[in-house]
């Protein structure tokens, strides 16, 4: 953590005591003993929640230029999966409108989608991230050419699209929202990229997010989303930012309660940065 982190760091452990003690009383517990257990282990874990985290100072462009200035492999095998799917999901028919959840600057989730929405909400929770959407849209970098040959390649649905940058702006809506607060039955196919598992370092609130995310759409709808695997948290500009270290079971255990048919694929990536183990990518459908 850069040193110009560290008062932040500490008041939102204040928050997050706070937040602790919070959800003990409104668990209904009145035992003072486990409350101090409870903030005693926020403090030693430095919990960082959702809300803790100021999301303004999320470098969009340096994330970008880290992470989607050029095609990787890992990014090419989460095509694979998520094309494939979303095409057998649909059987390329039109299915309604889409959602991508913590959208960042990501386009190539929304891109698996175009054969398939009339209208595409990119919902973001950071302004610097909807800014920068709202600029890419209507001048979308180089890179995501690369993107969309990948997705077309060898499926049909993507073909009669040629010119998907045009459709993608058309389409897409850059809504403020907040994944934890979703509204449900909403949508008819979905995307939710790096979102559940990097935006907080409590278990509970990845659940949640993963389980807002499937609830927001209608019933049986289908949905994909990638997660890093074995996260300790992420560097964008010199900011340091949360994440909750999960694996195949934890994503598993995520959705059973809100999805079926649920296939949780593993992707080996380990050059993006330190500190995690691989990606995984979790397909299946609204229960
Ligand atoms: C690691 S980035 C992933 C961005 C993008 N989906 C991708 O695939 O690279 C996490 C994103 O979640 C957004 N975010 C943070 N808290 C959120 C919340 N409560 N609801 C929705 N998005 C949120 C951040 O602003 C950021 O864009």
């Amino acid at each position: 953590m850069p040193p110009n982190d560290r008062s932040s760091a500490s008041a939102s452990v204040t928050h997050t005591v706070e937040t602790a003690i919070f959800d003990a009383a409104s668990g209904g517990g009145n035992d003072n003993h486990g409350w101090d257990e409870l903030i005693e282990q926020a403090v030693r874990d430095n919990v960082r929640s959702n809300a803790d985290v100021d999301w303004g100072r999320f470098n969009s462009q340096a994330y970008f230029d880290h992470n989607y200035g050029k095609l990787r492999d890992d990014d090419r095998e989460i095509i694979q999966v998520v094309g494939d799917f979303f095409a057998r999901a649909t059987r390329g028919k039109m299915v309604g409108s889409a959602i991508d959840v913590g959208a960042g600057t990501n386009l190539y989730p929304a891109m698996t989608m175009l054969p398939y929405s009339s209208q595409l909400t990119l919902l973001e929770r950071a302004h610097s991230n909807r800014a920068w959407l709202l600029r890419e849209l209507p001048e979308p970098h180089e890179s995501w050419l690369d993107f969309w040959d990948e997705i077309r390649e060898g499926r049909e649905h993507y073909r009669p699209i040629s010119d998907p940058f045009y459709v993608l702006q058309e389409r897409a809506r850059v809504t403020r929202g907040n994944v934890l607060t979703l509204e449900e039955d909403r949508y008819d196919i979905g995307t939710m990229f790096f979102v559940a598992e990097s935006i907080t370092t409590r278990t509970d609130e990845f659940q949640r997010a993963v389980r807002h995310f499937v609830r927001s759409l209608r019933h049986g709808r289908p949905f994909a989303s990638a997660f890093m695997r074995n996260s300790s948290g992420y560097y964008v500009d010199g900011v340091h930012f949360p994440a909750c270290s999960i694996e195949e079971k934890d994503v598993r255990a995520a959705l059973a309660p809100v999805a079926k048919n649920v296939t949780i694929s593993v992707v080996e990536s380990n050059d993006l940065r330190d500190g995690y183990c691989g990606m995984m990518v979790a397909t299946g459908f609204k229960r």
